[in-house]
């Protein structure tokens, strides 16, 4: 059996960095996240692909979609270099995923359900470390020293997409683009729900299952 090809959807701060980076490890296949490369190429230059603006900070710092052209060459460079993978933040709307069938194919899709309450005061109280990217949660998963990393004593910082207004931003992005690809993989009948408000731990096992019981 080859390794599993796992999907986590989820709004903004359903927590699916959290948990894929905890799949990753548990089943040994590759975290492929496109928040995280875009955000270690912020700067790239894409003025040549004539996109409205030059970088992907700015989109990411207005919290809109970066074009396509970047995204879909990210993803398809991570997964030709991975055997097995959890994919998180990809597809974003329905070119992606029609993007995406073309080059993989998917095993178990998994979504993330959480109230938008809950969203915004997860994020909002996220803090990142900004050497190991570590997550924490002001008053969820607070470190143990506040604003240093429990795992490698870097500096906790907020994320410049994390203030209220973005993250309003965000939501509105999500609902109009994403949501309609959360509904193509439940209208395709593939799309497996989890209640994503319970402790990590307890969403963390219900993820695990549903991927043991599809690879
Ligand atoms: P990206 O980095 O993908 O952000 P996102 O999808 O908005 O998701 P987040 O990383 O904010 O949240 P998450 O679901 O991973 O939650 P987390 O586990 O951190 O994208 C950022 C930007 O990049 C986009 O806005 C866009 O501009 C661009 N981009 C990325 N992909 C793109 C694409 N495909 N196309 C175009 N543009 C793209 O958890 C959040 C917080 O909650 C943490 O503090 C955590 O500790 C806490 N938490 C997690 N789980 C729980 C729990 N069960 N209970 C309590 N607290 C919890």
């Amino acid at each position: 059996m080859s390794e599993p090809h796992v999907l986590l959807l989820g709004a903004p701060g359903a927590g699916k960095g959290t948990q894929s980076k905890r799949l990753a490890d548990e089943f040994d296949i590759e975290h492929v996240t496109t928040g995280d490369a875009l955000r270690a190429n912020k700067d790239m230059d894409i003025s040549h692909m004539d996109t409205e603006y030059d970088t992907p900070r700015a989109y990411m710092e207005a919290g809109e979609l970066v074009p396509d052209e970047v995204v879909n060459e990210i993803v398809k460079t991570a997964l030709q270099e991975a055997d097995g993978y959890v994919l998180d933040g990809y597809p974003r709307n329905l070119d992606q995923a029609e993007y995406l069938s073309d080059i993989t194919d998917l095993d178990v899709v998994v979504f993330l359900d959480v109230s938008e309450s809950e969203l915004v005061d997860r994020l909002t109280g996220r803090r990142v470390c900004d050497d190991c990217g570590a997550n924490y949660h002001v008053e969820f998963s607070p470190p143990e020293t506040e604003g240093v990393c429990d795992e490698c004593g870097g500096d906790l910082i907020q994320r410049d997409d994390d203030t209220e207004d973005t993250v309003r931003e965000r939501l509105r992005v999500y609902e109009e683009n994403t949501e309609p690809v959360v509904e193509h993989y439940r209208d395709e009948g593939v799309l497996v729900e989890i209640d994503g408000e319970g402790t990590p731990d307890e969403v963390f096992e219900a993820i695990r299952d549903e991927v043991a019981d599809a690879a």
